[in-house]
């Protein structure tokens, strides 16, 4: 099959589109023939890597946790999917070999849900990452309550612009950082918009002279400092992008991939409560101009990156 591929670390252009191998379908895995795959700021983290540390490489590395996509094949004990099945779904192991850029992927059931009927195939695929760690860190770490105030970091980004609208959902009243050109962005997903930068402290004082009840910082250094004197006595303070917070009595938060949570999501999608707002899609093949524009950091939303089946004829399934 076809697939985005790196055999080293470094910048966009050690991403290479050309063949790549085909996925062995696991006992409680899907193969997933990919319609859309989301581009995420931890793709070209790792593809540079910085998560060395962390995740063990095996090169050739296909990158790409996001995935929407067709069922195709099931593994031999997989009763929670058929074929034909539109999924979504985070796509992570513990260690870096096998992503979403490519024709097809092998899902482990754990990481998939069903697609929201409403939402297209470019939508969907921004949803899980973004939409699992909004969650997760608003309902799970931070406990967002009814009535709450809560300070949401890049609020017009792929996490962000979720997260506003979920501490919506969960009753809170939302105050979310962008720039000038992003406010009427984010006040469309419901969130009150702020500058961000210089006198930040003071503008979100000037909406709320207390505090905030929770922060979610996705930005780290010194935005998560100013964070943590906002937060009121007895707030709650989560950074999903520097570990520093432990040292200001807050909580750091890698997403996991859940079932269960991304079902959820979907339902709220279905809903009509959570949007994706798709900024970008790209083809396949210029995956690696798709992860430059992501790495510039002022995505509004998602990026996307497709793969065109119309063009090859429908390529029926080369693999499993
Ligand atoms: N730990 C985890 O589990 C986890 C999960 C997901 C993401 N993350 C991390 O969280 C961060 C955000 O992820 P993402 O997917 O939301 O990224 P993203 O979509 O690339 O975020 C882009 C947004 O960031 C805004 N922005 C840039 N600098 C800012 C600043 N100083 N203050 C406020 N907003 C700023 C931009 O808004 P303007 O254009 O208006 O400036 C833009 O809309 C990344 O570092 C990512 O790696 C961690």
């Amino acid at each position: 099959m076809k697939g985005i591929s790196y055999s080293r670390y470094g910048g966009p252009e050690v991403l290479a589109y050309g063949d790549v191998r085909d996925p062995k379908v696991g006992v409680d895995a899907v193969l997933v023939k990919v319609r859309a795959a989301a581009v995420n700021p931890v793709d070209w983290h790792a593809r540079e890597g910085h998560l060395d540390r962390i995740l063990d490489p095996v090169f050739p590395v296909v990158p790409g946790w996001d995935v929407s996509g067709v069922v195709v094949g099931l593994g031999v004990s997989v009763t929670e999917f058929a074929v034909g099945d539109e999924v979504i779904g985070y796509v992570r192991e513990d260690f870096l070999s096998r992503g979403t850029f490519a024709e097809y992927v092998a899902a482990p059931v754990r990481t998939l849900a069903r697609k929201p009927r409403n939402l297209t195939f470019e939508e969907a695929a921004g949803l899980p990452l973004v939409g699992l760690t909004a969650y997760q860190v608003l309902v799970k770490a931070l406990q967002v309550r009814r009535g709450e105030t809560v300070l949401v970091h890049a609020a017009a980004g792929g996490v962000g612009s979720v997260a506003v609208q979920l501490a919506r959902h969960l009753g809170a009243r939302v105050i979310g950082t962008a720039s000038k050109g992003n406010h009427d962005f984010v006040r469309g997903l419901g969130g009150e918009p702020v500058e961000y930068g210089e006198g930040l402290a003071e503008r979100v004082r000037g909406l709320a002279p207390e505090g905030v009840d929770a922060a979610f910082d996705t930005i780290g250094g010194e935005t998560l400092a100013v964070s943590a004197n906002l937060v009121a006595p007895e707030g709650r303070l989560v950074s999903i992008a520097d570990g520093e917070v432990v040292g200001y009595g807050g909580r750091y938060y890698w997403v996991r991939p859940d079932a269960e949570d991304l079902r959820r999501l979907s339902e709220l999608a279905e809903q009509g409560v959570v949007s994706v707002h798709v900024s970008r899609t790209f083809p396949l093949e210029q995956a690696a101009q798709a992860q430059r524009l992501s790495q510039e950091g002022r995505t509004r939303g998602k990026i996307v990156v497709t793969v065109d089946w119309e063009a090859e004829g429908e390529g029926e399934a080369q693999v499993g």
